[in-house]
């Protein structure tokens, strides 16, 4: 009897233990975070914690929660791939409507996350790590969507266009993907630290 006591109180103690900690503050108050935590993305089957003080930003698994930071991409093709397709920067800012590219791009819409955004707003020569842009590639029709082309910055350095992270996904097939492409970088560093985009965004 006794002993069932005590595991009902370690029950409780177990479910009360969440609601003792903080918001999703991503640490400052010194505890680990939990998907628990008031403010944080819920917990998906499998998904770690990845951003500061926020779980659940991988590929898959779930994006913004209030109070939490934006979900980041990856800087890898699978992971990024999988994130692409779960549209997990349909929060982020774009244009407003698909249009030609002014490059090699076919159709495009273009996506910026908040650093991004914010940096191109300031002006910015260089723009900080984090900084990415989402450019969702489309048919002839201006549809269908058929990939994306994606850069990440990795480093606040640019070093040249070869701390920016780039991809491009055409047709269900991998075009190219790696940091610092000459392909890309050669066309791209006519933009303000790479980025080429006309801001603000049309
Ligand atoms: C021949 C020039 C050229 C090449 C090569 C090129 N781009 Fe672009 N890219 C552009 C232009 C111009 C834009 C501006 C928007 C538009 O008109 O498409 C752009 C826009 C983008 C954007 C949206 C953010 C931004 O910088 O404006 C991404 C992401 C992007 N390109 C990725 C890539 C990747 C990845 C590669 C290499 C696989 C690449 N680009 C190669 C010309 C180029």
């Amino acid at each position: 009897m006794l002993k069932d006591l005590e595991a009902v109180l370690a029950a409780a103690a177990i479910a009360a233990a969440p609601l003792a900690m903080g918001a999703c503050d991503g640490g400052d108050d010194g505890e680990t975070e939990s998907v628990t935590d008031a403010g944080c993305p819920g917990s998906t089957g499998g998904c770690p914690g990845t951003t500061t003080g926020c779980p659940g930003t991988s590929a898959g698994c779930p994006g913004t929660s209030a109070g939490c930071p934006a979900t980041e991409p990856p800087t890898n093709a699978d992971d990024l791939l999988a994130w692409l397709e779960a549209e997990s920067y349909s929060g982020w800012a774009s244009e407003s409507a698909v249009h030609a590219s002014s490059g090699p791009h076919g159709n495009v819409k273009i996506f910026i996350n908040q650093t991004l955004d914010d940096s191109l707003g300031a002006a910015n020569a260089e723009h900080p790590m984090g900084a990415a842009a989402v450019k969702e590639l489309y048919d002839a029709d201006s549809t269908t969507r058929i990939g994306w082309s994606v850069e990440i910055k990795t480093a606040a350095d640019s070093n040249m266009g070869m701390n920016w992270y780039w991809f491009d996904y055409k047709n269900d097939a991998l075009n190219m993907e790696g940091m610092g492409l000459g392909t890309c970088i050669g066309c791209h560093a006519s933009g303000a630290d790479y980025v080429t985009v006309t801001y603000p965004l049309q």
